[in-house]
């Protein structure tokens, strides 16, 4: 065990009894959780939800009947919403390296199976590191979605988080995830600070860093789903970090071995159908790719197989193939792709 892990777990494990005690406002999410999200949460125990310390949402469409992995469950309430979600036949499993937490997961899983009115658990908590998922008997190709919620900043080997993490995905699964990113690299001295490692800003990675790691493992187009600048609100805080720029963003990366590094057009469209659920009106895919119910839109080919070979593929209608190549697609992509506003919408922290 490292002396990051040890520091990470003392910090989740001892220093930090509930939310309220963050120093800073880097673990809080910001976003309004849709309707289907806000009903799971109503039935989530008091005790789970006080020890939440995330920092956006990290739970996608369409997840019935999925498996379901989440990368640094802490007390489980990502794991306890994605249960209400995947329904009875879906599988949750949480992974965390810091007992404390743990204990609090395990302790409520009756709880909530009698909650969500099932005959069995579909969820469960394992002990192990993030970073040697292959350490624990998980089958590669396995999992339809990993989900993970402010915790891959605190991981000392980032990239070998996400190879593990590709090596269980199935084809056409996703990591769907919500981190801390910062707009440079993390000053050494920074990231020998304790208490700024535990408060997820240095360990963060620098954006592109991050992409360049993501495309290395696999992952070849990164999509952003929402970003929001962090307002760190705590002067001794604030005066360490001085202009480095902090986000909280969500991505959705997914094992398509078929992407290219560029969005490139094939004049190829889709029209979405308005069948997943809680998106009825229009779809998301990411944050600059919204379909609308019932409208024909171009897409570049990257968009074109995460609809046509993923779990989305019966809510589109696909025009063309890839015979013929216009050229780069104008329309996707950018310089740093965060918004830079901060989260506003008036929800309260954690
Ligand atoms: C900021 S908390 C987030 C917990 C949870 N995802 C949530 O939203 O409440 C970070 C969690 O990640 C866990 N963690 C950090 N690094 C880890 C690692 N390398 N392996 C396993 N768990 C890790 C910590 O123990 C802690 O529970």
């Amino acid at each position: 065990m490292s002396e990051i892990h040890k520091q990470v777990q003392d910090y989740y494990g001892q220093r930090l009894k509930t939310s309220d005690d963050l120093q800073t406002n880097a673990c809080c999410t910001l976003e309004s959780p849709s309707k289907n999200i806000r009903e799971a949460l109503s039935l989530i125990h008091d005790e789970v939800q006080s020890k939440y310390y995330g920092c956006g949402l990290c739970i996608p469409n369409e997840l019935v009947g999925l498996k379901v992995l989440d990368l640094g469950s802490g007390s489980g309430r990502d794991c306890y919403i994605l249960s209400k979600l995947v329904g009875q036949e879906g599988q949750v499993v949480g992974v965390d390296m810091t007992q404390e937490q743990l204990d609090i997961a395990n302790k409520y899983i009756d709880h909530h199976t009698e909650q969500f009115g099932y005959k069995y658990a579909n969820v469960k908590f394992l002990k192990g590191n993030i970073e040697s998922l292959s350490d624990l008997a998980l089958e590669p190709n396995s999992f339809d979605l990993i989900v993970s919620n402010c915790v891959i900043n605190l991981a000392a080997d980032k990239r070998k988080v996400f190879s593990d993490a590709y090596q269980l995905l199935k084809p056409g699964g996703e990591i769907y995830f919500s981190d801390v990113y910062a707009d440079r690299r993390i000053p050494q001295s920074l990231r020998k600070d304790p208490v700024l490692w535990g408060e997820c800003l240095s360990g963060a990675l620098y954006w592109n860093d991050f992409l360049n790691i993501a495309k290395d493992c696999g992952f070849t187009d990164p999509r952003v789903m929402k970003s929001s600048a962090i307002t760190i609100e705590n002067e001794d805080v604030q005066n360490k970090v001085g202009d480095i720029q902090f986000f909280s963003v969500t991505y959705r990366l997914f094992k398509l071995d078929n992407l290219e590094s560029d969005c490139e057009d094939y004049g190829q469209a889709v029209k979405y159908l308005g069948t997943i659920e809680g998106q009825e009106a229009s779809f998301d895919l990411d944050d600059h790719h919204n379909f609308p119910a019932g409208k024909m839109a171009p897409v570049c080919g990257n968009t074109y197989m995460m609809l046509y070979d993923t779990r989305f593929k019966g809510h589109f209608e696909f025009y063309g193939n890839f015979d013929t190549h216009y050229g780069i697609y104008e329309g996707c992509g950018g310089n740093m792709p965060f918004n830079s506003e901060e989260g506003s919408n008036g929800e309260s922290c954690c």
